[in-house]
C-alpha cells in the first residue's frame, strides 16, 4: 500500500466510499478544488490501483482545519488510517502548519480513539452539528 498526493485521476474512487459513508458527501467539485488548491493537502491510501481511503485538510493562517478521513468498509481497522493521517500531519507540518483542529460525531467511537491516539485532545461540543441524523460534534485540537 502506498500513500500518496491525491489527483484529479482519484476522485472517481473516492467519491465512491465518500458516498457510501457519509450522509452529506462531498461533491467530486469539492474533491476537484481541494486537490487544485495549493494550501490543501490531500492524500489516498491506495494498492494496486484501488483507492482504500482518503484524508485531507484546508491549511489556514498556520492551521490544519481537517475535513475529510474515510477508509473504505472492506478495509478498516488495518491502521490504514492512522498512517494516512500520520503521513497528513508530517506533511503539513513540512508546509509550517503547527495547529490541527476537527470535529467529530459524538457517536463515532472508532474516529474518536484513532483521534486520541493521534494526540488529539477535546476541546468542545458544537451542538447539533450535524443532519441526517441530527448529533453533537466533539471539536478536537492538536496543538505544537
Ligand atoms: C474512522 C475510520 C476512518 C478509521 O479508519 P481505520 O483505517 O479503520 O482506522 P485504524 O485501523 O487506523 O484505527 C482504528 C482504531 O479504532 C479502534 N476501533 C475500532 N472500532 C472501535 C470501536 N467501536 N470503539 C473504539 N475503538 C474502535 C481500533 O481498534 C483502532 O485502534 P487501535 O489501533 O488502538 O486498535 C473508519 O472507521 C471510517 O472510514 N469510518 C467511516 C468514516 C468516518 O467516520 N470518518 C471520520 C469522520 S470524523
Amino acid at each position: 500500500m502506498q500513500i500518496r498526493r491525491m489527483g484529479k485521476e482519484d476522485i472517481k474512487q473516492v467519491c465512491t466510499i465518500e458516498n457510501k459513508t457519509f450522509s452529506h458527501p462531498w461533491s467530486d467539485k469539492s474533491f476537484l478544488d481541494a486537490v487544485n488548491s495549493e494550501h490543501d493537502i490531500y492524500l489516498v491510501a491506495e494498492e494496486n490501483d484501488e483507492i482504500l481511503g482518503y484524508c485531507g485538510l484546508w491549511g489556514i493562517a498556520g492551521e490544519g482545519q481537517i475535513t475529510n478521513v474515510a477508509v473504505s468498509e472492506g478495509h478498516r481497522n488495518l491502521g490504514i488510517a492512522r498512517q494516512m493521517l500520520e503521513v497528513l500531519l508530517h506533511e503539513a507540518r513540512k508546509d509550517n502548519l503547527t495547529d490541527f483542529t476537527l470535529e467529530v460525531r459524538v457517536s463515532n467511537a472508532p474516529a474518536i480513539h484513532l483521534y486520541h491516539k493521534l494526540g488529539f485532545v477535546d476541546a468542545g461540543i458544537r451542538k447539533n452539528f450535524y443532519e441526517k441524523p441530527t448529533e453533537d460534534a466533539i471539536i478536537m485540537w492538536l496543538r505544537e
